[in-house]
């Protein structure tokens, strides 16, 4: 049991990124079912979106799929007075699309406890964690059940301590890719490895399965990945485009138009280093040095964002996406599949 498809249990290496608040059930089973692992971002999901989510994946697919949860690296901002302030900074985002300036919640993120209860019981073939390596308290718990652990790396070091700490397989995660960086033992600014310097040493330093992330859309990246010594894919920004993903128009535009050299890495939207579009918010929050500390950005930012979402206005949403994103061409996940396969 130490290959990538008998330890995950499925066909082909090729594994769907979640999205954490962009995942839906239809792109995960599609993943599954085509025989790759599809896999659902559950962040900022309570036990109960949770349990209604898994039933969802449950109902659409009988294949393996993954689980995604951000790991509390307890530097989270609790909400306090200063939720006033940064709320207050960003009046005329939500002004913008006719919503009040947001109170204070009483959190702003569910507790990792609450979140693995329902991840027990919906026993997914995999449990995928970013931020952190998971205690051996959840990794026994996870193996207990027959669930794998999956961990991401941004560097050698964060591969090391994963391998150490008890996970099946870790994907390498190169700056290429969209969404959030999740170093967790140095700052994220010092820990931005490309996919292709990162993948073989990764390979070099761990004996579990690795998975290249970051800038794998077509065949061509998942045969260089292979080349490198992964064991198989994770591909986000190319299923991202599909006709099957949550990404509204606006987000799909973003990915068909940004090219490579547009996309960046900013704090604006979360409070936590991310790469997706410098769109017109990113640029009026950096600009305006608006931005307060993660979870609270984000929290705040997404009171705005989602009926942004609702109104079509991309330049007031987080724009996630890679730098491959020129490469996502393709309208369906089981065209982006084949292309995928295709490099195997
Ligand atoms: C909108 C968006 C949200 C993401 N959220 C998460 C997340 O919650 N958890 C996670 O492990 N990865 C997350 N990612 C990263 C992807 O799972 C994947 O690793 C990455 O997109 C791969 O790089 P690529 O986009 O170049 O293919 C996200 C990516 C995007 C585009």
């Amino acid at each position: 049991m130490s290959g990538l498809r008998e330890v995950l249990g499925i066909q082909h290496p090729i594994l769907l990124g979640a999205f954490g608040g962009l995942s839906s059930v239809a792109l995960t089973a599609a993943v599954s079912e085509a025989g790759g692992l599809g896999a659902y971002g559950l962040y900022g999901y309570d036990g109960a979106r949770i349990r209604d989510t898994a039933a969802a994946l449950r109902e659409a697919t009988d294949k393996p799929f993954a689980l995604n949860i951000w790991l509390p690296t307890g530097d989270e901002a609790p909400p306090s007075a200063q939720h006033t302030i940064f709320a207050q900074a960003l009046e005329p985002f939500y002004e913008a699309v006719g919503v009040e300036v947001p109170a204070r919640p009483e959190r702003y993120l569910p507790t990792l406890d609450e979140q693995l209860d329902a991840i027990w019981d919906a026993a997914p073939a995999a449990l995928s964690v970013v931020y952190g390596v998971p205690s051996a308290d959840v990794v026994d718990e996870a193996h207990r059940r027959g669930i794998r652990i999956i961990g991401t790396a941004t560097t050698v070091a964060e591969a090391v301590a994963l391998e150490d700490g008890g996970v099946d397989v870790v994907i390498a995660s190169g700056a290429e890719a969209a969404g959030h960086r999740v170093s967790f033992l140095r700052p994220a600014e010092e820990s931005l490895v490309g996919t292709f310097a990162l993948v073989p040493q990764v390979v070099d330093a761990v004996s579990v399965p690795v998975v290249a992330a970051g800038g794998v859309a077509d065949r061509r990246g998942v045969a260089a990945a292979l080349a490198l010594g992964a064991s198989g894919v994770q591909v986000g920004t190319a299923f991202l485009a599909t006709n099957e993903s949550a990404a509204n128009d606006s987000h799909r535009a973003a990915i068909r138009s940004t090219a490579a050299d547009e996309s960046v890495l900013t704090k604006a939207m979360s409070g936590r280093l991310a790469r997706g579009a410098r769109n017109r918010a990113v640029r009026a929050i950096e600009a305006g040095g608006m931005s307060g500390p993660f979870p609270v950005q984000n929290w705040l930012t997404g009171r705005f964002r989602a009926p942004a979402g609702e109104q079509g206005l991309g330049e007031l949403q987080s724009l996630w996406l890679g730098q491959g994103a020129p490469l996502a061409t393709r309208d369906t996940a089981s065209e982006v599949f084949a292309e995928l396969l295709a490099g195997v």
